[in-house]
């Protein structure tokens, strides 16, 4: 007989059971043919954590555009916005949450088309699981191998393999033991080792939430029995303690505590930590959290650490085990995944975010290019959208890090446009180029001021830009003249001299001419450092590169000159015949006539070339530099 007792011990346990469920984030990889949709509808619905509306629209939809005879259309569930319903495809990442009695489930629903590899990527960038569908007709397709490829690349190491439509095809075993083996070879090439398969009928719920009779030769467990007991590890074991500084806790003089997610390892009040990248050591004081403070702090754990000592620690900076702490570095092999309209150009300067940190990134070669759906390497100077590099990453301050593959949270990163802010890609980080560790600063004891204070001069950087036929070098030169008469030490760096020699190598590609102003700008910088007052007179025509000289160069040393001329006034003194041949499409990519030109929005120093001779806008140049005399 029960008892009273009983009955409130099995609740209180019900619901500590239900407060401490693990959570499985996975991600579901498929076609709308593959029966996904119908698949995840089932699985919501048969979890039966569906609200009573949801069901209720479900019923009228299923009737208006169910493709079921008014059965429950279990697609319309989760193909949820009208305009997927019309083109009958699911065009985004949606999130999903359901849960079981065993476990609770975060699913992320993806577009399967190559032209939505970039929203994939982003569903697959935090789950620990992926269900690739299968149609037992069809068995392993191109999309198939493409989005195992996907996973992989971004650190999922279990794929449940549901080969769906069994009914489709009299529920034949060797038909399935076939695509299984197929698909283990598969995904063992991508280092894919955890794989299981379900045979299913995603239309007729069998092995999905229940076994089915109908498949009696397989003795496995369904498709959601699998979810709910599956173990997925995050973090290799040999990680030690790390936690990203989120935040610093500051509420009065006599508290000071880092705030974070505790992302691998553990530790205990009185354990030694380094921080990075600075390298400074201390003790563990307290381990606080809102519930007061823990003996101990475990992965996945947010708390507030405070240390023996006073350091100077930042938002970005990662705590560490100083036994095991994890390497620091500014140069990486990197995977990208491009997310961007315009291309992935190497040299340009693009904000990268990993963790808490955001440092600035160049991307300075790709080495390759991977075919999403054969994993081919390709040349390329470029990445476009949807496409996959493998990359040296460059980075303007060194980050402490681990692979991607032994830690996510320490490994992956995106990189985000300066001028847009839009994410443009997201990458994982392969290792550190040893490269970076093996070349140092060389002091030298004749520095910059010394170099200046002997010529007398304050060193600065003129930076014309503007169209070919603007007049650049024409007012540069008239300006260095001036300059130079009256004693200063000056150098002209002009784009038609320099792609002579130094830049010789390079055409007026989009990417070439990132590279031409990275060039360019790097020796501006030395001739600055020698004390020079340098006059750069390039076109220049991409703000990005022009923000990344400008960066190069300390407060007040860089100033923009616009050279601003109309685009027919160029053309119409066209002084080196050059517009007449790119009309006459003999010169591809001219600047203004099919490759763009960027103007400043802030140059200090703006000429306008319609109203003004070269001798005026020279001297407007010269005072503003030296100030009026
Ligand atoms: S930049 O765009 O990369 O900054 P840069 O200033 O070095 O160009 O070189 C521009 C000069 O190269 C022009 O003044 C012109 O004489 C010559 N030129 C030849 N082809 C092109 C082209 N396709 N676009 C622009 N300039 C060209």
């Amino acid at each position: 007989m029960r008892t009273e007792h009983d009955a409130s011990t099995a609740i209180d346990a019900y619901l500590q059971q239900h407060e401490t469920k693990s959570l499985l984030r996975f991600i579901t990889c498929g076609s709308v043919d593959d029966g996904k949709s119908t698949l995840l509808g089932r699985l919501l619905y048969d979890s039966k954590l569906l609200f009573d509306d949801q069901l209720a629209a479900l019923k009228g939809d299923s009737l208006r555009h169910g493709t079921q005879n008014g059965e429950l259309d279990f697609a319309l569930l989760v193909d949820g916005l009208s305009a997927e319903r019309e083109q009958g495809i699911t065009i985004d990442v949606a999130y999903r949450f359901f849960g079981t009695e065993r476990r609770k489930f975060i699913v992320a629903d993806c577009p399967g088309h190559e032209q939505y590899t970039r929203n994939m990527a982003t569903g697959a960038s935090t789950a620990d699981l992926a269900v690739v569908l299968v149609d037992a007709r069809k068995g392993l397709l191109t999309q198939t191998r493409r989005h195992t490829y996907i996973c992989a690349l971004l650190g999922i190491r279990h794929v449940l393999l549901a080969v769906n439509k069994m009914d489709l095809i009299d529920y034949s075993e060797d038909v399935f033991r076939t695509i299984e083996a197929d698909y283990r070879e598969l995904a063992a090439s991508m280092d894919i080792t955890q794989v299981s398969a379900v045979p299913l009928s995603a239309l007729r719920g069998e092995n999905v939430s229940s076994r089915s009779d109908r498949i009696d030769w397989y003795d496995g467990p369904s498709l959601l029995e699998h979810l709910e007991t599956v173990q997925v590890a995050h973090v290799a074991d040999d990680v030690g303690f790390r936690l990203p500084v989120q935040w610093v806790c500051r509420p009065d003089q006599n508290f000071r505590g880092y705030a974070g997610h505790v992302v691998a390892g553990q530790i205990v009040p009185g354990d030694e930590v380094v921080v990075l990248p600075s390298g400074a050591r201390s003790r563990v004081a307290r381990i606080v959290t809102a519930d007061g403070d823990l003996p101990r702090a475990r992965s996945g754990d947010a708390v507030t650490l405070t240390l023996t000592d006073e350091r100077d620690i930042s938002r970005g900076d990662v705590i560490a085990a100083a036994t095991q702490p994890p390497q620091v570095a500014d140069q990486f092999a990197a995977h990208l995944l491009w997310m961007g309209e315009a291309p992935l150009l190497p040299g340009r300067s693009y904000w990268l975010k990993i963790g808490a940190r955001t440092v600035s990134a160049q991307v300075t070669e790709i080495k390759h290019k991977v075919d999403v759906n054969t994993q081919e390497a390709l040349a390329a100077k470029r990445l476009e959208l949807n496409e996959v590099g493998y990359c040296n990453l460059s980075l303007d301050h060194a980050i402490a890090f681990e692979a991607y593959a032994h830690c996510r949270e320490m490994g992956a990163f995106i990189l985000i446009d300066r001028q847009s802010n839009g994410t443009v890609a997201a990458g994982t980080l392969n290792f550190a180029l040893r490269r970076a560790d093996n070349i140092h600063w060389q002091h030298t004891d004749v520095d910059r001021a010394a170099r200046a204070r002997i010529k007398g001069q304050a060193p600065a950087c003129l930076w014309f830009t503007g169209l070919s036929g603007s007049g650049k070098s024409t007012v540069a030169n008239l300006a260095e003249k001036r300059l130079h008469a009256r004693g200063y030490h000056t150098y002209m760096l002009d784009g038609d001299n320099v792609r002579h020699g130094l830049n010789r190598d390079l055409g007026f590609t989009d990417e070439d001419r990132v590279e031409n102003i990275r060039r360019v700008a790097e020796v501006a910088k030395l001739m600055v450092d020698a004390g020079l007052i340098v006059l750069v007179s390039f076109i220049s025509p991409f703000r990005s590169e022009r923000r990344m000289a400008r960066d190069l160069f300390g407060e007040g040393e860089f100033r923009e000159v616009f050279m601003d001329a109309p685009l027919e006034l160029c053309e119409r003194r066209d002084v080196k015949g050059l517009y007449a041949k790119a009309r006459a499409g003999e010169i591809r990519n001219f600047t203004g006539i099919d490759s763009p030109y960027e103007p400043p929005e802030h140059a200090e120093i703006h000429l306008r070339a319609a109203e003004h001779t070269a001798e005026a806008m020279a001297e407007q140049v010269i005072e503003t530099l030296l100030g009026k005399h």
